[in-house]
């Protein structure tokens, strides 16, 4: 059986579907099989993050409102897959038909990475109700880690008690200036276990809108490797 991860945050453009398409790369580089599924109803993104915009036929809607089989609208990238977010939301996506069709989902993968919307809306939800296990995603600013904080607890109405966080977009410069918070300080006010750090890397916004992914050798990549080494529970520092 996969293990479900919900990429959440509070605020919006903190690195969710960056992270999430980061930890896709990173497992399917160890070759291991991924799902990445696009939840954010409305405002997908993770299809031009990995390069298969060009391959969206169907989408997870089209399975709960009956079009399509679950299979039909995967999009297959190797052994790993996307299963695209709807553009509209509908009263027939209910966490009874999302959790159901991540279960038919889940056997032929290892992992299953689901990219939330932003806040505390119905497809932060219904990721929230497929998942196992969650990952909290803020960039080291006040307001973004406090609303974070917010998200967790969010998480926690759905009994999701693994809960861990990925700050993203460290910057050492900026901490050194007082513009941005330190590791310790995001730790403390979000109070959520850290997974890792993720640093500023100007790579990563050019690649992203080109659906490339980051050269695996870049900071970025090496800290998302990081993470992915971690939830496979390996024992990898922290590289500050
Ligand atoms: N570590 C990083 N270094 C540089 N740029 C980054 C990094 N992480 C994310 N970005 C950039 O930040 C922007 C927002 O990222 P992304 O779309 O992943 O955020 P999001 O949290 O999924 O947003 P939304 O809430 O709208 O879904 C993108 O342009 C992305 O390339
Ligand atoms: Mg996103």
């Amino acid at each position: 059986m996969a293990k479900k991860i919900v990429v959440a945050s509070g605020k919006g453009g903190v690195g969710k579907s960056t992270t999430a398409a980061g930890l896709y790369r990173a497992f399917s580089a160890k070759g291991l099989k991924v799902l990445a599924v696009d939840a954010d109803i409305g405002l997908r993104s993770l299809d031009i993050i990995l390069g298969l915009q060009d391959s969206v036929a169907f989408d997870w809607g089209d399975v709960l409102l009956g079009r399509c089989e679950p299979r039909a609208a995967l999009i297959r990238d190797g052994v790993c897959a996307l299963l695209p977010a709807p553009l509209a939301l509908n009263r027939a996506f209910t966490y009874q038909a999302f959790r159901r069709l991540i279960a038919f989902l889940e056997p032929e993968f290892d992992y299953i990475l689901i990219d939330a919307p932003a806040g505390i809306s119905k497809g932060f939800h219904l990721a929230a109700c497929a998942s196992d296990m969650a990952l909290i995603v803020s960039t080291p600013d006040e307001i973004c880690v406090r609303s974070a904080a917010v998200a967790a607890a969010g998480l926690e109405a759905f009994r999701l008690q693994d809960i861990r966080l990925v700050i993203n977009r460290m910057g050492k410069k900026k901490v050194m200036a007082g513009k941005m918070l330190n590791i310790d300080e995001v730790i403390d006010m979000t109070g959520i276990r850290l997974i890792g750090v993720v640093p500023e890397d100007p790579v990563v916004a050019f690649n992203t809108v080109k659906g490339m992914p980051v050269p695996a050798n870049s900071p970025a990549a090496r800290a998302f490797a990081d993470i992915a080494e971690r939830l496979e529970g390996g024992n990898v520092p922290l590289k500050l």
